[in-house]
């Protein structure tokens, strides 16, 4: 390995453990960027020579200096107004009826500020009440103008004209929040990747937001922070990720809701009834956990729920994929410990039962699993199966539709949710999805495909979204 290679990897573990951000090939690019700027503005003529010194450092201000570089800002007022909706039209008023006054919120990775001002605008316009706004970023350049409250017109290409008139003054080319709006966050500059009391302290928040930050996380930080975000949300409290984020792999601490037409998590309510005994599940050691932070940081779908290592597990799929659903369920029943309340054991069986045709059993079985793990996508695609055939259309697109979003690597899904879009009359919206479905069919896992292909092979399913793909352009497949 080349000197410079090794200098960079010696920054990248630093930068990962100082500030938990995680550069792969694709961004090496900019950690190169940030080492040679660093090293010349500490006065180090060479990048190793910093590099060298870096133990001797001041390891806070050092994340401090380098954290401008290192995150990436993008962000906009109103950015994915769909989540605003659900917590002014959701959370808000759950939390409300919780108790909560005022409710307290939190913007986690709050960048410029124009995250944690909307949701002052929105607090103020809905009526809901009062709420206490917190924000915090590691970035201080960030903060600072965030403080400011001043933004060029490209931040406000989301806001409606009617709430640029409300809270917006022009100042010169660019726009000034009015002083009551700047008045009801209080922004702190502080570092996720450390477990910082002023923040995480048990039932500070009613709602996080903490949207498009934890993407750049290595997966130990991410599961750091999101356990650190669940035990500091009240019980019943609601989090926001990004559009591209899940918790899948990551927490067991949150139910996923969906309305809106976006996806966001809510805190179980520790002992209360309604929530299922938190089973073990096979794959909690702690080498398989964070194989399991792995795939999902990297975005590869790997299907952790299929469990394919114990041989009874392969002949059960191998009977499967001979389409014998009866001797295969009777084979499931006969493995050692094989409650349908595990949830592993109870997915299978609910796939085996759908495909076996017994819609009705499968879809009591599934509830039992989603109880126990609503952040299956398999539970949930094969809920779409058996709410579609008890007729309910709508019901089976929001389970594919939960599938996609916490496994978008997963085929099947987009493939049943075509079909039904395509019956529903969507064609353009089908197309979309039969299109995305014949990409991923080539990488799908093979005991996913036995197990949740209804009988076809990869091949043929990829015929399928070909002919489906000709259908809706109208044309004869
Ligand atoms: C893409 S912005 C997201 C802004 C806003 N949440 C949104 O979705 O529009 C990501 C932000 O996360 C911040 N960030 C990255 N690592 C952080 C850390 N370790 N602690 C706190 N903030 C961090 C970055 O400085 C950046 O401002």
């Amino acid at each position: 390995m080349s000197a410079w290679r090794r200098e960079l990897e010696v920054f990248g573990a630093f930068v990962a453990r100082t500030l938990g951000l995680h550069f792969d090939e694709t961004r090496t690019t900019q950690l190169e960027e940030a080492l040679i700027r660093r090293a010349a503005e500490t006065g180090f003529r060479e990048a190793g020579a910093y590099v060298a010194a870096l133990p001797t450092r001041d390891v806070r201000e050092e994340a401090r200096a380098i954290a401008g570089s290192l995150t990436v800002g993008e962000t906009y007022f109103f950015r994915n107004s769909d989540q605003f909706r659900a917590l002014t039209e959701v959370a808000l008023p759950a939390r409300r009826s919780a108790g909560s006054s005022p409710v307290r919120i939190l913007s986690a990775g709050c960048a410029t500020g124009e995250e944690p001002y909307t949701l002052a605008m929105l607090a103020r316009e809905s009526g809901e009440g009062p709420v206490r706004l917190h924000a915090l970023d590691v970035n201080p350049a960030a903060i600072e103008k965030a403080r400011r409250g001043v933004y060029s017109p490209w931040s406000l290409r989301e806001t409606s004209r009617e709430m640029k008139d409300k809270y917006f003054r022009p100042a010169g080319k660019d726009f000034r929040l009015v002083d009551e709006i700047l008045g009801d966050v209080q922004f702190e500059e502080a570092n996720l990747a450390v477990d910082d009391p002023r923040f995480w302290r048990p039932g500070s928040w009613d709602v996080v937001f903490c949207r498009n930050v934890i993407m750049y996380f290595s997966p130990e930080t991410q599961k750091a922070v999101v356990s650190r975000i669940a035990a500091s949300l009240a019980p019943g409290g609601f989090l926001f990720l990004g559009h591209a984020e899940t918790l899948r792999g990551l927490s067991q601490d949150f139910h996923l809701r969906q309305s809106h037409e976006t996806f966001y998590y809510q805190r179980k309510e520790r002992g209360a009834a309604e929530d299922p005994p938190q089973f073990r599940r096979e794959d909690e050691s702690p080498a398989r956990l964070s194989g399991a932070a792995v795939e999902s940081a990297s975005g590869v779908g790997v299907h952790r729920e299929i469990h394919t290592a114990s041989r009874e597990r392969e002949r059960i799929l191998e009977l499967v994929g001979h389409e014998k659903f009866g001797e295969a369920l009777e084979a499931l029943a006969g493995l050692p410990g094989a409650a349908e309340d595990d949830p592993d054991t109870g997915l299978m069986k609910a796939a085996l039962l759908v495909n076996a045709g017994n819609a009705r059993e499968a879809e009591r079985v599934c509830a039992l699993v989603l109880r126990a793990d609503d952040l299956s996508s398999g539970a949930h695609y094969v809920m779409a199966q058996c709410r579609e055939a008890a007729g309910d259309a709508e019901g089976a697109a929001e389970h594919d539709r939960a599938a996609v979003y916490l496994d978008p690597a997963f085929a099947m899904p987009r493939l049943h949710l075509g079909l039904l879009l395509r019956k529903s009359g969507d064609l353009p919206g089908a197309r979309e999805q039969f299109e995305r479905a014949l990409a991923l069919l080539p990488s799908e896992d093979p005991s996913r495909l036995v197990l949740f292909g209804g009988g076809f092979g990869r091949e043929a399913l990829m015929q399928l979204c070909r002919a489906e793909m000709k259908a809706c352009e109208g044309r004869k497949p």
